[in-house]
């Protein structure tokens, strides 16, 4: 019999592969429902964009419309314009025709057209006519969940990675959006992102258009206790066993990060799974480990490579666990220079997505690479 590997990484996860956030989960849906609008930041990895989805998925079935939309994959207005009327088209129950016909007459700067996939599904798109008053159409399709709304439904809509926002024309198509959805009664909206940093610039900022325009949450890593049940549940599927200990020198490998959890316990699962065997011992861990530094080995030296002779130094440092990063002892330890040079470092890591600050502590975004980077450097 084969099984599947019952750990997942690399993409949103839902299920029986989702478990813990039921605190986190109920206060996005009540704030959201309670028609407020949410800014929900954490850093990469953590399970922001499989925890909203779980939250839309349980609002649609309380007749909530839902829109989910990442904008990562957008990069201009136009691709604003496409992907978001796309999005918005295919939230509605009644059939897309209609929906994209009704589209069409809101909006009279895009154009709908119809294609095929090979199983004859069709499938719609929008697109602005070159030409049109852009800024109009923008107006237009951010304003259509409030004008599709008059049927008595309310909408809830999430931007994720909201933070790339900017790269549309910057303050401008920020503006826009904001005084937009000011006024849109029935609809509530989640932003939500990795880029910590840049989110709560455009949230706590009085000069920015966004300021105070939401509530602002956080998500922490998942509780230790909770990761450690799950672990020793999801491997008791397989008839695998892992003891209490164990789990938890699994999770302090990969410093509890919620998307390395899975990925070391993945690696895990298979080794065992191949030798035929039924318990994890702290030897698979070392071994997983060990191979997952070997796989990603490349990438981690071109990564370090790239460095500056001042930022390996600091990366050094980190690797070292050392918390007091700015102080004098550190610096005459790993031969620092100005507190500012160490700060714009830490700065250009955190730019890079290499680091990230947690509560006032700089930690690396992947735990491998830290260990790496003690080993090598
Ligand atoms: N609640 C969870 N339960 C199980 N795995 C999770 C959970 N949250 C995150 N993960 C793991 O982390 C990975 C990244 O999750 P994702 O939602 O994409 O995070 P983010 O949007 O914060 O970058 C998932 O593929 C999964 O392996
Ligand atoms: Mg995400």
């Amino acid at each position: 019999m084969t099984k599947t590997n019952p750990f997942k990484f690399g993409s949103i996860v839902s299920g029986d592969y989702f478990y813990n956030r039921e605190e986190d989960l109920l206060r996005i849906k009540q704030t959201l429902s309670g028609g407020n609008n949410i800014t929900l930041f954490a850093p990469r990895r953590y399970g922001k964009s499989s925890l909203v989805k779980k939250a839309l998925g349980e609002l649609e079935k309380e007749e909530y419309i839902t829109v989910y939309i990442d904008f990562m994959s957008v990069y201009s207005q136009e691709t604003f314009i496409t992907n978001y009327s796309r999005a918005i088209a295919h939230s509605q129950k009644s059939s897309l025709e209609n929906t994209v016909k009704k589209i069409a007459k809101y909006i009279s700067g895009i154009v709908p057209s119809v294609s095929f996939d090979s199983s004859g599904t069709p499938s719609f798109s929008l697109s602005w006519i070159e030409g049109r008053d852009k800024e109009q159409t923008l107006t237009d399709v951010i304003n259509l969940p409030q004008k599709l709304s008059s049927n008595g439904k309310k909408w809830i809509i999430a931007f994720d990675e909201f933070q790339e926002v900017t790269k549309l024309n910057g303050d401008n198509f920020e503006k826009l959006l904001r005084s937009c959805i000011q006024h849109h009664d029935d609809v509530s909206y989640l932003f939500f992102g990795s880029k910590t940093h840049l989110l709560q610039d455009m949230f706590n900022n009085k000069n920015r258009a966004f300021y105070n325009a939401a509530a602002v949450m956080g998500i922490d890593k998942i509780k230790e206790t909770e990761s450690i049940e799950y672990l020793i549940s999801r491997f008791k599927s397989s008839e695998i066993s892992i003891s209490h200990q164990t789990a938890k020198h699994l999770l302090l490998t990969v410093a509890n990060v919620p998307y390395y959890i899975q990925f070391i316990a993945y690696e895990i699962w298979q080794s065992i799974m191949l030798s035929h065997r039924d318990k994890v011992t702290l030897n698979d861990i070392d071994q997983a480990v060990e191979n997952i530094l070997q796989l990603k080995a490349d990438y981690y030296w071109e990564l370090t490579n790239k460095q500056t002779a001042y930022r390996k130094k600091v990366l050094y440092a980190l690797g070292q666990s050392v918390t007091e990063l700015f102080s004098k002892q550190t610096a005459d330890n790993y031969n620092l220079g100005a507190v500012s040079s160490t700060q714009k470092a830490l700065e250009a890591f955190i730019e890079d997505g290499i680091v990230e600050r947690i509560e006032g502590k700089y930690e690396f975004s992947d735990p491998f690479y830290s260990t790496f980077i003690n080993r090598n450097l």
